[in-house]
């Protein structure tokens, strides 16, 4: 039996054993050697090689540093439904360290790749794929094993995009999240006041948008004035610079009535603090916990014990959201969002390091520095590392 996949409009018929899961454990370098020096040549005529650089985890740990590491891995092939993706963006999100430490999901054991997000373009592809993309198309995908030069994935979990752009890369976790949980819990209507917390990163600031369409008013957290600045150019109505300003305070004094809806990603004492200030029939929405993280077990301890007497005597509620649990809204979701963006009405604010003490994040290398970036909340906007590849400045 064989199987084949196309690579510049060429079909290349290859033994069905190379293909799939097994991939990484059949001696298939030696077969394609036998005919090719690399694996095959790519849309713009350049080499695509046998192996390539991948950031695996190899420790479960929530130090993303003592976790993952940069190895030299076969280039994968594509399946009959897959596309092979050469990256040229990728993102960091906050749950990278989370993901390293096995918390999205304890049975998986290392090594396994690191990453949830990225865009580029098909340099070769499955038969079945090419009914609906073609060699040299710009993709983005949210999957696992993004930290790569390359990576297979199946052509119905990407969307195809207008070219390759680092601030399409912001829409895929970042934008999603704040776009479907808004839409499914937050129930906005107009006058209302939302707390969006860290709303200079990643999703905080389309949380400040979104709310801001749908005529809120809205408040936003963060830890410098550069970033209430950016925030103030997004639309945000009251920026707050927490290290200045004292959060609970101004919150008591300005919204004595309290907070509609808030955005929460912060967790410890920012969650106890929103809750205090939740308005009657106030929605928090948990998005994450960032200021536990990276402790061992992930939480920072809140004072959920007086909870629900705060939550009945407001009739207000606290619900958590987790992206990939709603995957059927994703695709419409993607739509409406790169659709706002051509029309200019979408900020999609992009930081590729260039404040960063060592730089621009350029090359898997710099994926460690641009978790460490993030963790020391000097972001404003989404992460976004480049990978160089030989022919990039062709496109
Ligand atoms: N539920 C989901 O499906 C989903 C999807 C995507 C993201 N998220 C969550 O959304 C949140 C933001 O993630 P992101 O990837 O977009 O990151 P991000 O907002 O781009 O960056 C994180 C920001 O959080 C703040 N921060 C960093 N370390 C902190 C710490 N130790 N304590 C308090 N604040 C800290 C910093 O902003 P300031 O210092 O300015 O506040 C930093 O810029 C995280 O909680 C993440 O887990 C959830």
């Amino acid at each position: 039996m064989s199987t084949s996949f196309l690579v510049s409009g060429r079909r290349i018929f290859l033994a069905a054993a190379l293909f799939g899961s097994h991939l990484v454990s059949v001696p298939r370098r030696s077969i394609i050697d036998m005919s090719y020096s690399t694996h095959f040549m790519d849309f713009k005529g350049s080499a695509i090689p046998s192996s390539m650089k991948k950031l695996l985890v190899t420790k479960l740990s929530p130090n993303f540093r003592d976790a993952v590491s940069l190895q030299t891995v076969p280039v994968p092939i594509p399946g009959d439904g897959d596309l092979l993706i050469r990256n040229r963006f990728v993102g960091i999100n906050a749950s990278d360290i989370n993901y390293s430490a096995g918390r999205y999901d304890p049975s998986v054991r290392p090594p396994f790749g690191a990453g949830f997000e990225g865009i580029g373009e098909v340099v070769g592809l499955g038969l079945s794929a090419s009914a609906h993309y073609a060699v040299g198309q710009a993709v983005a995908y949210f999957g696992d094993g993004a930290f790569a030069e390359y990576v297979v994935v199946p052509a119905k979990k990407t969307v195809p995009l207008p070219s390759v752009q680092p601030e399409f890369l912001t829409l895929l976790v970042s934008g999603a999240t704040a776009y479907i949980s808004l839409n499914n819990l937050g129930h906005l209507s107009e006058g209302e006041k939302v707390l969006v917390t860290a709303a200079a990163g990643g999703t905080g600031q389309f949380a400040v948008q979104f709310a801001k369409k749908a005529k809120c008013h809205v408040i936003g957290t963060c830890s410098s004035d550069i970033k209430a600045g950016f925030l103030k150019s997004i639309g945000c109505d009251r920026p707050v610079n927490y290290k200045a300003e004292d959060l609970p305070v101004m919150l008591h004094r300005e919204y004595p009535k309290g907070i509609d809806v808030v955005y929460e990603s912060v967790g410890g004492d920012m969650f106890d603090m929103a809750i205090n200030r939740l308005a009657i029939k106030g929605r928090m929405i948990v998005i994450g916990f960032i200021s536990g993280y990276q402790t061992g077990s992930g939480l920072k301890p809140v004072r959920t014990g007086t909870l629900p007497a705060k939550l009945l005597q407001k009739s207000a509620s606290v619900q958590g959201f987790f992206l990939p649990h709603f995957l059927s809204e994703y695709s419409e979701a993607m739509k409406h969002m790169l659709e706002m963006y051509e029309h200019g009405e979408l900020v999609c604010e992009v930081d590729m390091g260039e404040m960063a003490p060592e730089g621009k994040f350029l090359g898997l290398e710099s994926v460690f520095r641009a978790v460490d970036y993030m963790y020391l909340g000097k972001n404003i906007g989404k992460i976004v590392v480049e990978l160089a590849h030989p022919n990039s400045s062709k496109l």
